[in-house]
């Protein structure tokens, strides 16, 4: 069962108004789905990438005739896709031009410790860094985003994200689609609170920095409503929760059945077929929809519960397809006789006193020091008390830094299929027990943290030096 059973408290937080306005808006209050570009590889030499990042303010209309104030890279809202090759040795010049502090941390990404643009690493405003990297990992859907102690949560809400993509031999040989925008389409949902005038204030309550800030409105790539047009072949949709606190069970309205390709650090190892998948903040999942059998004019509408956040039209018959590959790549799974060490990483407390094996961040203690290179095993529990009438219990979705990991156990089980690839966010349910296989391959001082953004901003990390 991939639903990981918070339903009452997520219908909670959703008004109903809220669902039956968005279900029954007219067509022509639908929008194109935006599909974020390619960011232009200004480096022409084979082997190398170099890409300009700007952060900057911005203004865009998620509602017709209200403008919100925004933030983005290189536009008014998220962020271009950064695209490379594994091997490339990639340059990134980001250029703060807010009048505030930020970071850019690439979520999913094995750099060394210093090119995490985790907390340490400060842009100050009117200032450019300047991060290089090889790319040592297989092809995946990555992101970036930034990641300013206490102040991480309103800068992605406000709309600092964007994806980043590693193609490697492998997936340029697998029989996929692959033409951006056409059959392979970024999806950035995340949710949002607007106020009358279009705003969309970062104000948090008591219940938001219990639950973490969640909105009555899904949007995709930024937009409310959107619909896409495809044609009847098979579409890959790499699906981004970039949502501060909210998660998602996707689904289509038919409860046709897809496959999942792709986790949170690339390919599967084989693809699996499911009606349903769930995504924590920061969680990726690739799949495969089969549109062949559809005609011109069917629609199909993506949904989370039943919640609609995307009407898909097949708009056009398609000439030819990709297929849908069974086999994918090699993943060799760790030997767990190899862990040469065990960490217990127990998440308790409620709201602003969410913590970590009962400490709080701070940027001058390193909780945790890692041998480069030495299999791990981390014992992951979430010990956080329900919270009765008010909102049920408390999840919080852990993610690690500099490492893509293998989850080995859920609850003295198996994890699901779709959990058996490469991760870098685990979900974690009051009362759950994850266990998790991790080697370090890059020095340096990383964080893990709870994804939840508040949960994060309010102290909810910790930080751990490989040496
Ligand atoms: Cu996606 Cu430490 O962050
Ligand atoms: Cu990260
Ligand atoms: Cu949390």
């Amino acid at each position: 069962n991939s639903r990981r059973g918070f339903e009452t408290m997520e219908e909670q937080n959703r008004p109903s108004v809220d669902i039956e306005n968005t279900n029954d808006r007219a067509d022509e209050e639908r929008n194109k789905l935006p599909i974020p570009p390619l960011l232009e590889d200004k480096n022409p030499e084979e082997g190398k990438a170099e890409f300009d990042l700007n952060v900057q303010y911005g203004k865009k209309e998620f509602i017709e005739g209200k403008e919100a104030e925004t933030l983005g890279y290189n536009g008014d809202y998220l962020g271009p896709i950064i695209r490379v090759n594994k091997g490339d040795d990639v340059k990134i010049n980001v250029n703060n031009t807010l009048d505030e502090q930020t970071t850019v941390h690439w979520h999913g990404l094995e750099v060394p410790g210093e090119m995490d643009g985790g907390p340490h690493q400060v842009v100050e405003p009117d200032t450019t860094w300047e991060p290089y990297f090889t790319i040592d990992q297989p092809a995946a859907t990555l992101w970036y985003h930034p990641h300013l102690l206490h102040k991480t949560g309103e800068q992605v809400y406000k709309g600092l994200a964007g994806l980043f993509y590693i193609e490697d031999e492998k997936s340029k040989a697998l029989d996929l689609p692959k033409e951006h925008g056409v059959n392979d389409i970024p999806l950035v949902v995340q949710d949002k609170r607007f106020t009358q005038d279009g705003q969309i204030p970062y104000d948090l309550g008591m219940r938001d920095v219990m639950d973490g800030f969640k909105g009555d409105t899904i949007l995709v790539n930024g937009a409310i409503s959107p619909e896409l047009d495809v044609k009847s072949e098979v579409v890959r949709l790499r699906l981004l929760n970039g949502s501060n606190a909210r998660s998602y069970d996707f689904n289509f309205s038919d409860n046709r059945a897809f496959h999942q390709i792709a986790s949170d650090g690339g390919f599967l190892k084989n693809s699996i077929e499911m009606q349903e998948v769930s995504l924590a903040p920061a969680e990726r999942a690739e799949i495969l929809v089969d549109f062949r059998e559809y005609s011109a004019g069917d629609q199909v509408v993506l949904r989370d519960g039943d919640y609609e956040v995307m009407r898909i039209n097949i708009v056009e018959e398609a000439q030819q397809s990709s297929g849908i590959p069974e086999e994918l790549v090699d993943i060799v799974p760790y030997d767990r006789d190899d862990v040469v060490i065990t960490r217990e990483f127990v998440m308790s407390g409620m709201g602003p006193m969410v913590a970590i094996n009962g400490k709080q961040m701070d940027m001058d203690r390193i909780d945790e020091t890692l041998n480069l290179n030495e299999l791990e095993e981390w014992v992951v529990t979430n010990e956080s008390a329900g919270m009765g009438m008010m909102s049920g219990e408390t999840p919080h979705p852990l993610h690690v830094h500099g490492v893509q990991f293998q989850v080995i156990e859920r609850n003295g089980g198996e994890p699901p299929l779709n959990e058996q690839g490469w991760k870098d966010t685990v979900m974690v349910e009051s009362g759950e027990e994850v266990r998790l296989l991790a080697k370090f391959n890059k020095k340096g001082l990383f964080m893990y943290h709870c994804h939840i953004l508040e949960h994060e901003d309010s102290g909810m990390m910790g930080q751990f030096l490989v040496e």
